[in-house]
Protein backbone atom coordinates (compact mmCIF):
# COMPACT_ATOMS: atom_id res chain seq x y z
CA UNK A 1 0.00 0.00 0.00
CA UNK A 2 1.35 3.52 -1.03
CA UNK A 3 0.60 6.75 1.13
CA UNK A 4 1.80 10.12 2.02
CA UNK A 5 4.90 9.40 4.99
CA UNK A 6 2.88 9.72 8.51
CA UNK A 7 4.85 11.14 12.07
CA UNK A 8 4.77 7.53 13.56
CA UNK A 9 7.13 6.25 10.21
CA UNK A 10 10.01 8.84 10.49
CA UNK A 11 12.38 6.45 12.31
CA UNK A 12 11.83 4.11 9.93
CA UNK A 13 12.34 6.33 6.91
CA UNK A 14 14.89 8.20 8.28
CA UNK A 15 16.68 4.72 8.63
CA UNK A 16 16.48 3.99 5.36
CA UNK A 17 17.59 7.50 4.18
CA UNK A 18 20.46 6.43 5.81
CA UNK A 19 21.43 3.50 3.59
CA UNK A 20 21.65 6.90 0.51
CA UNK A 21 23.53 8.78 2.70
CA UNK A 22 24.18 9.18 6.37
CA UNK A 23 23.58 12.85 7.04
CA UNK A 24 19.20 11.79 5.76
CA UNK A 25 17.25 14.06 7.68
CA UNK A 26 13.23 14.35 7.78
CA UNK A 27 13.49 17.32 9.89
CA UNK A 28 15.58 19.43 7.29
CA UNK A 29 13.42 18.62 4.09
CA UNK A 30 11.77 21.33 1.55
CA UNK A 31 7.94 22.34 2.82
CA UNK A 32 7.93 22.30 -1.17
CA UNK A 33 8.99 18.01 -0.76
CA UNK A 34 6.49 15.09 -0.42
CA UNK A 35 7.47 11.60 0.88
CA UNK A 36 5.37 8.97 0.00
CA UNK A 37 5.76 5.20 1.54
CA UNK A 38 5.39 1.63 0.71
CA UNK A 39 4.14 -0.33 3.56
CA UNK A 40 3.50 -3.99 4.03
CA UNK A 41 1.19 -4.01 7.29
CA UNK A 42 3.23 -2.11 9.85
CA UNK A 43 6.27 -2.45 7.88
CA UNK A 44 7.81 0.10 5.83
CA UNK A 45 9.63 -1.45 2.23
CA UNK A 46 10.62 1.65 0.78
CA UNK A 47 10.00 5.35 -0.02
CA UNK A 48 10.29 7.78 -2.54
CA UNK A 49 10.87 11.58 -2.03
CA UNK A 50 9.54 14.18 -5.04
CA UNK A 51 9.02 17.95 -5.39
CA UNK A 52 6.76 19.24 -7.74
CA UNK A 53 6.57 22.28 -9.20
CA UNK A 54 3.37 22.86 -11.80
CA UNK A 55 4.35 20.11 -14.46
CA UNK A 56 7.19 19.08 -13.76
CA UNK A 57 8.03 16.34 -11.18
CA UNK A 58 11.22 16.13 -9.44
CA UNK A 59 12.23 12.62 -7.87
CA UNK A 60 14.46 13.62 -4.85
CA UNK A 61 15.16 10.30 -3.39
CA UNK A 62 14.09 6.64 -3.76
CA UNK A 63 15.24 3.53 -1.44
CA UNK A 64 13.87 0.60 -1.06
CA UNK A 65 14.84 -1.56 2.06
CA UNK A 66 17.40 -4.42 0.56
CA UNK A 67 15.32 -7.51 1.90
CA UNK A 68 12.39 -6.37 -0.80
CA UNK A 69 14.34 -5.22 -3.68
CA UNK A 70 13.48 -7.07 -6.97
CA UNK A 71 9.88 -6.99 -6.34
CA UNK A 72 8.36 -4.05 -8.54
CA UNK A 73 8.01 -1.82 -5.31
CA UNK A 74 10.62 1.10 -6.28
CA UNK A 75 8.25 0.72 -9.97
CA UNK A 76 5.32 1.39 -8.12
CA UNK A 77 6.20 3.77 -6.04
CA UNK A 78 7.57 5.49 -9.30
CA UNK A 79 4.75 4.86 -11.11
CA UNK A 80 2.36 6.26 -8.57
CA UNK A 81 4.12 9.68 -9.42
CA UNK A 82 3.54 8.77 -13.05
CA UNK A 83 0.26 8.33 -12.60
CA UNK A 84 -0.18 12.26 -11.07
CA UNK A 85 -2.57 14.27 -11.97
CA UNK A 86 -0.95 17.29 -14.02
CA UNK A 87 2.55 15.90 -13.85
CA UNK A 88 3.99 15.10 -17.53
CA UNK A 89 7.90 16.02 -16.71
CA UNK A 90 9.97 13.94 -14.33
CA UNK A 91 13.19 14.72 -13.84
CA UNK A 92 16.16 13.61 -11.55
CA UNK A 93 19.57 13.59 -10.69
CA UNK A 94 21.82 10.02 -10.11
CA UNK A 95 25.09 9.10 -8.71
CA UNK A 96 27.05 8.08 -11.97
CA UNK A 97 28.35 5.38 -10.31
CA UNK A 98 25.32 4.46 -9.15
CA UNK A 99 24.36 1.77 -12.20
CA UNK A 100 21.79 -0.23 -10.45
CA UNK A 101 20.13 2.75 -10.09
CA UNK A 102 20.53 4.03 -13.58
CA UNK A 103 19.06 0.75 -15.38
CA UNK A 104 16.24 1.08 -12.80
CA UNK A 105 15.33 4.60 -13.73
CA UNK A 106 16.02 3.24 -17.48
CA UNK A 107 13.87 0.71 -17.27
CA UNK A 108 11.13 3.11 -16.52
CA UNK A 109 11.44 5.23 -19.30
CA UNK A 110 14.03 7.72 -18.07
CA UNK A 111 16.69 8.83 -20.50
CA UNK A 112 19.97 10.46 -19.75
CA UNK A 113 20.42 14.00 -20.62
CA UNK A 114 23.79 15.45 -19.64
CA UNK A 115 26.26 14.93 -16.16
CA UNK A 116 26.68 17.25 -14.14
CA UNK A 117 30.44 17.47 -12.77
CA UNK A 118 30.78 17.37 -8.83
CA UNK A 119 27.20 17.59 -8.15
CA UNK A 120 27.92 14.83 -5.14
CA UNK A 121 30.83 16.14 -3.38
CA UNK A 122 33.40 14.51 -5.88
CA UNK A 123 30.91 12.83 -7.91
CA UNK A 124 29.23 13.04 -11.10
CA UNK A 125 25.63 13.35 -11.46
CA UNK A 126 23.74 12.25 -14.30
CA UNK A 127 20.60 13.95 -14.95
CA UNK A 128 17.74 12.06 -16.45
CA UNK A 129 14.17 12.88 -17.54
CA UNK A 130 10.91 11.00 -18.56
CA UNK A 131 8.15 13.41 -20.47
CA UNK A 132 4.79 11.85 -21.22
CA UNK A 133 3.77 14.36 -23.78
C1 LIG B 1 17.06 1.43 -7.16
C2 LIG B 1 16.00 0.76 -6.25
C3 LIG B 1 15.10 1.84 -5.67
C4 LIG B 1 15.16 -0.21 -7.12
O1 LIG B 1 14.08 -0.71 -6.34
P1 LIG B 1 13.44 -2.15 -6.59
O2 LIG B 1 12.15 -2.22 -5.88
O3 LIG B 1 14.43 -3.21 -6.26
O4 LIG B 1 13.24 -2.14 -8.18
P2 LIG B 1 12.19 -2.96 -9.04
O5 LIG B 1 11.99 -4.34 -8.46
O6 LIG B 1 10.97 -2.15 -9.24
O7 LIG B 1 13.01 -3.09 -10.43
C5 LIG B 1 12.43 -2.81 -11.69
C6 LIG B 1 13.47 -3.04 -12.76
O8 LIG B 1 14.57 -2.10 -12.61
C7 LIG B 1 15.82 -2.75 -12.95
N1 LIG B 1 16.63 -2.92 -11.74
C8 LIG B 1 16.24 -2.76 -10.44
N2 LIG B 1 17.28 -3.02 -9.61
C9 LIG B 1 18.30 -3.36 -10.40
C10 LIG B 1 19.63 -3.75 -10.11
N3 LIG B 1 20.09 -3.86 -8.85
N4 LIG B 1 20.46 -4.04 -11.14
C11 LIG B 1 20.02 -3.95 -12.43
N5 LIG B 1 18.75 -3.59 -12.77
C12 LIG B 1 17.91 -3.30 -11.76
C13 LIG B 1 15.43 -4.13 -13.52
O9 LIG B 1 15.18 -3.96 -14.90
C14 LIG B 1 14.13 -4.41 -12.75
O10 LIG B 1 13.30 -5.34 -13.40
P3 LIG B 1 13.56 -6.94 -13.17
O11 LIG B 1 13.71 -7.16 -11.68
O12 LIG B 1 12.32 -7.57 -13.75
O13 LIG B 1 14.83 -7.26 -13.92
C15 LIG B 1 16.67 -0.07 -5.12
O14 LIG B 1 17.65 -0.93 -5.69
C16 LIG B 1 17.36 0.78 -4.04
O15 LIG B 1 16.72 1.18 -3.06
N6 LIG B 1 18.68 1.04 -4.20
C17 LIG B 1 19.45 1.78 -3.19
C18 LIG B 1 19.07 3.26 -3.17
C19 LIG B 1 19.34 3.94 -4.50
O16 LIG B 1 20.35 3.74 -5.15
N7 LIG B 1 18.37 4.79 -4.91
C20 LIG B 1 18.44 5.51 -6.18
C21 LIG B 1 19.16 6.78 -6.09
S1 LIG B 1 18.18 8.05 -5.32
Amino acid sequence: MIEVLSTQDYDKVVKLGKILHEDFSISNISPYEIIIVYKSGDEICGFLQYRKLYETLDIVNIVVDEKYRRQKIGTKLVNYVFDMKDATHFMLEVRSTNENALEFYKHLGFSEIRKIKNYYGIEDAISMERKTL
